[in-house]
């Protein structure tokens, strides 16, 4: 090894004077300006990081940090502020009637957002996600509603039921004119035939034409002379080609045998008046309100 100043011929730059097997030498090529300040802001960045936020683990814990920084807390400061901001609508919500609240777009939004959050969470499994129904499960988009579809009739099916056991239930229930024997299967068939006709299902004129006569006497009652029913009694409508347990003969021959009964559980133990309020509003925005 030499130390004299040497100039490598073929490039003219300087060696660094270390040389090996007698005439290898190494270029001096340091490392440019711009990189070596960089990494030197990069170490006095990270000390800096590592002075304020939490970095080092320790045996039992973890250093802090100058500004005692915590993720867990910052994300427990928004869940509390998102929840602040909830309670001021919840609030505004349980003093506003349930009438009123489509009065104010803001309070509606978060009842509407709430009430299908609410509807996801505890309805779907029977009404469908998107609340289309199915066999026994009504639709509650089309503006056909068995119980009435205003707001409060509304609110009164969730927070009580329907045939439920709650105290305030909607209870009437269609008799069970087969498995009671009030209707012989003859009589049954008939008046199956005249419910198909009064929405233009083909149905044997005849026998309609003697089921009009069972319905006159034994249907009429609740489902009304003309068959269009009566929301007070939960009897559906017979005329408007909308059936909740399917238009086949068959099925309605079932429905008249066996009277049903299809039961709708009762919420006002299960969810708060706030939850049903957005609920009913939710509802009732689905069913065009009718
Ligand atoms: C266990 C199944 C079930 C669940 C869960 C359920 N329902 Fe129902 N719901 C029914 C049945 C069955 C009926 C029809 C009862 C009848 O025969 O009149 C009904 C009827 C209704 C009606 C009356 C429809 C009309 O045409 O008058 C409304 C409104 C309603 N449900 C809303 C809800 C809401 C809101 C929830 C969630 C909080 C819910 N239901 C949860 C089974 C259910
Ligand atoms: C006491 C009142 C009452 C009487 C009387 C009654 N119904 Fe009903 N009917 C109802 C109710 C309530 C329902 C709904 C049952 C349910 O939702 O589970 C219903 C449902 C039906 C359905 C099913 C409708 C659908 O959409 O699927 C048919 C069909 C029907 N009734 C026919 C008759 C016929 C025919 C008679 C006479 C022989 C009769 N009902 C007598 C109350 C009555």
């Amino acid at each position: 090894m030499a130390s004299d100043k040497h100039f490598d011929e073929v490039t003219g730059t300087e060696t660094t004077g270390h040389v090996w097997d007698g005439d290898l030498r190494e270029l001096n090529k340091p490392l440019p300006k711009w990189w070596l300040y960089v990494l030197y802001a990069c170490i006095v960045w990270s000390i800096g990081y590592w002075a304020v936020y939490p970095a080092w683990p320790t045996m039992s814990d973890y250093t802090k940090g100058y500004w005692n920084y915590s993720q867990r807390a910052a994300v427990t400061q928004e869940v509390a502020d998102a929840k602040a901001a909830q309670d001021k609508y919840r609030v505004a919500l349980s003093q506003t009637p349930l009438a009123d609240v489509g009065k104010n777009p803001e309070l509606l939004q978060f009842a509407l957002a709430g009430g299908q959050a609410t509807f996801g969470e505890n309805c779907a499994a029977c009404h469908g996600r998107g609340a289309q129904g199915g066999v026994g499960y009504p639709n509650l988009n089309d503006d056909d509603w068995i119980w009435g579809g205003q707001l409060d009739n509304i609110q009164q099916t969730i927070s009580y039921g329907i045939r439920s056991g709650h105290a305030k239930t909607r209870d009437s229930a269609m008799p069970r004119f087969g498995l009671d024997g009030a209707l012989d299967a003859a009589k049954i068939g008939d008046v199956a035939n005249y419910v198909r006709s009064l929405s233009g299902l083909e149905a044997d004129k005849t026998a309609a034409g003697r089921g009009a006569a069972v319905f006159a006497e034994n249907c009429a009652v609740c489902h009304g002379a003309d068959g269009k029913g009566n929301q007070e009694l939960g009897a559906p409508n017979l005329t408007d080609g909308i059936w909740l347990y399917g238009n086949g003969q068959e099925n309605v021959v079932t429905s008249i045998s066996t009277g049903r009964g299809g039961i709708m559980p009762a919420w006002d133990a299960r969810l708060d008046p706030v939850s049903v309020k957005m609920l009913a509003v939710y509802v009732h925005s689905l069913g065009g309100g009718k």
